[in-house]
């Protein structure tokens, strides 16, 4: 009895487990597709809403707009800290710290890139500045081999953080106030971020 019992569960176990991979499996061959629908989805809709009257080129540029920034935003706080490491080591020499194109590269007279707070650039799509990363422009050399293509798109969101954070103003601040929103949270940090 006791023979044909363990038999029995190695069986089952054998076979548990082969039934256990195969739905492992299909689930990592559906899984991914199934999100990609759902926030493929979630973009026509919103697309649908934001433009009602537009061309097809219209809706394609939208589409791309909100794919690329769903990259971004995919990004984790972590991302972001390595995205400033990478920042600071690659582009501070000519970009400096704050991007507004001032680095010590450019003070010992180096050509001069434009900041990243201007306009052009602050509307400027995600994918455009992940291509300027890679490829280079004009003057600025290209970093394909230096930064791997991860950490090129990390660095492309601290970009973006950078332009939103100069971009700030009061209207941002919670009652619209800057000094309120300072007071506010003077308890919690200190007013030091
Ligand atoms: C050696 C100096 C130097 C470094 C390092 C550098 N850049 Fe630049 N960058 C430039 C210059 C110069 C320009 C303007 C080029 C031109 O107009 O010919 C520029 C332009 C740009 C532009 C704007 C392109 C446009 O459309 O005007 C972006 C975005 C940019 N750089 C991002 C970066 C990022 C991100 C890094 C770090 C990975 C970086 N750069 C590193 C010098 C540099």
């Amino acid at each position: 009895m006791r023979n044909r019992q363990r038999g029995l569960s190695i069986v089952g176990l054998i076979f548990g487990s082969v039934v256990l991979v195969f739905v492992l499996l299909l689930g990592m061959k559906l899984f991914p597709p199934y999100l990609e629908f759902f926030t493929a989805k979630k973009h026509i809709i919103q697309i649908a809403q934001e433009q009602r009257a537009g061309t097809v080129g219209d809706v394609r540029k939208a589409w791309q707009l909100k794919t690329a920034i769903d990259d971004v935003s995919a990004i984790t706080d972590k991302d972001l800290d390595r995205g400033q490491e990478r920042f600071n080591i690659f582009c501070t020499p000519c970009h400096d710290m704050t991007g507004s194109g001032k680095g010590m590269v450019v003070q010992r007279g180096y050509r001069p890139p434009p900041s990243f707070h201007d306009p052009r650039l602050r509307a400027a799509d995600p994918g455009y500045i992940f291509d300027v990363i890679t490829n280079g422009f004009g003057a600025m050399p290209d970093y394909r081999t230096q930064v791997d293509a991860r950490d090129r798109w990390r660095i492309v969101a601290y970009v973006r953080a950078l332009q939103i954070s100069h971009a700030a103003t009061a209207a941002d601040v919670p009652g619209g106030d800057p000094d309120a929103a300072n007071k506010a949270a003077q308890p919690a940090g200190g007013g030091k971020h």
